[in-house]
């Protein structure tokens, strides 16, 4: 598969491990909390910065450009894809796509959808003011879209999941100018709900002059008043366009929901191997609270670090037990899946009791640079089966000790 290439040497991946935070046990009830400064700056790449924000486009009825600048002499580095926790005075956090491929200025741009009721959203569309500040922590997240894609490659972004694929095409861009040949087809459907919500055809354009492989194909929900644009959902412009999708590989970024449909219906209408998929998926809802342990549920015993005995039930996903128990995981994404950063090393013995990593657990741990044994702990679910469960902190790109 593509990722497989994708030289992951880079000191832009982002590694936090269990072992750079070091263990540490916190009061029982962390949820909601934002990470210390002290425990993300303790990680090798990813960093707490404070950003001001220094510009503020209004750009659709639903969609905000912001650009946010972080202080001279500081160095944040990330590959175009990634994304940033974006945290407000409130301590509320949410993660938002980089939407540029190098910070210009020390800015980054973020490109924000409000969400309906939505909680941080709103408050940026109705109270952010230029020259607030804020903090983000990051980068996170290994979506990209490899210099050396073919030209069997599909872009899909549903709304500002345009972010991380522009990000993306400037970096293919400016390979370009290093040579690197950019010329091949590169389809990029972008679905929004109506004109305006296609907030940024101008850089597109610009892009597509220094990408002329560039094929970009706009999808509106409900069509428009001209009829110059594709009417329905995304991925059935994609279904009508390809008899075929078998080699195909398709990098998509947006609500869940269209990723979803994206998946099935390619795969059950014409032949797309959903490993091929490459999601950035942008999940809503507030971070970093714990569930409840699933009720009346049977315990199962872990030992941690062999020394360390604690419970968590069946059902649950192994991160919320820790976290019960209270211990400093920093889990950023909230136990989504996206980020990475809530690794632990399973004791050999156990490893084959556990299921094999579905393909996102699988190309997190590879991409934050994990070792044999290595495992996101909120993709892991607690059944019978685990009591007893070993744990260690692993060592960061260690995996097994030697
Ligand atoms: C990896 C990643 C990257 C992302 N990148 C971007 C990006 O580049 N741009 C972008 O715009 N977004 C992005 N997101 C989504 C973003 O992080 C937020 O989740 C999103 O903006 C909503 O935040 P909010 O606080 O406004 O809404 P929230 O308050 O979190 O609410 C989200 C939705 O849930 C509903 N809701 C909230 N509480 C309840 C409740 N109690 N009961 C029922 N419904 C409820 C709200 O009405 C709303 O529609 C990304 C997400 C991830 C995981
Ligand atoms: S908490 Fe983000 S991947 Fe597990």
């Amino acid at each position: 598969m593509l990722m497989e290439r994708f030289d992951r040497a880079s000191d832009h991946a982002t590694s936090v491990t269990l072992s750079a935070l070091s263990l540490q046990r916190q009061g029982p009830d962390h949820a909601g909390a934002v990470p210390s400064s002290d425990a993300m700056n303790r990680s090798s790449s990813t960093k707490r910065l404070e950003v001001t924000l220094v510009a503020l486009r209004r750009a659709s009825k639903r969609t905000m450009v912001l650009r946010l600048r972080f202080a001279d002499g500081e160095v944040f580095k990330y590959r175009p894809g990634q994304f940033i926790g974006l945290v407000a005075p409130d301590g509320r956090q949410r993660f938002f796509s980089i939407a540029n491929a190098d910070p210009v200025h020390n800015e980054l741009e973020l490109h924000v959808n409000r969400s309906p009721g939505g909680a941080f959203t709103g408050m940026l569309f109705d109270k952010a003011q230029i020259s607030d500040r804020f903090w983000m922590e990051g980068p996170f997240g290994d979506f990209t879209i490899p210099p050396e894609a073919s030209s069997r490659t599909i872009l899909v972004a549903g709304g500002t999941g345009f972010a991380p694929i522009r990000a993306c095409l400037e970096q293919m861009a400016a390979n370009r100018l290093t040579g690197m040949q950019t010329s091949r087809t590169i389809h990029l459907y972008w679905g929004a709900r109506s004109r305006e919500d296609l907030y940024d055809v101008a850089s597109l354009k610009a892009l597509s002059e220094r990408l002329p492989g560039l094929r970009f194909i706009p999808v509106l929900d409900q069509g428009d008043s001209d009829c110059s644009v594709r009417a329905g959902f995304v991925h059935r412009a994609i279904i009508e366009d390809f008899d075929d999708l078998s080699e195909y590989d398709i990098y998509a970024c947006g609500a869940p929901a269209m990723i979803e449909a994206l998946s099935r219906d390619c795969a059950a209408e014409r032949g797309f191997d959903p490993s091929r998929l490459i999601a950035d998926i942008f999940t809503a809802g507030p971070d970093r609270e714990n569930p409840p342990p699933p009720a009346s549920s049977a315990p199962v015993a872990l030992l941690l670090d062999q020394a360390s005995a604690m419970e968590g039930v069946q059902g649950e996903a192994l991160l919320f037990a820790l976290k019960r128990a209270g211990i400093a995981l920093p889990a950023v994404c909230g136990g989504k899946g996206a980020c990475g950063t809530c690794r632990i090393h399973v004791a050999p013995q156990w490893r084959s009791r556990l299921a094999e990593p579905a393909k996102q657990e699988a190309r997190l741990l590879k991409f934050t640079g994990a070792g044999e044994g290595d495992r996101l702990s909120c993709q892991i679910l607690l059944t019978a089966d685990l009591s007893g469960l070993e744990l260690q902190a692993c060592t960061e790109n260690e995996g097994d000790k030697q």
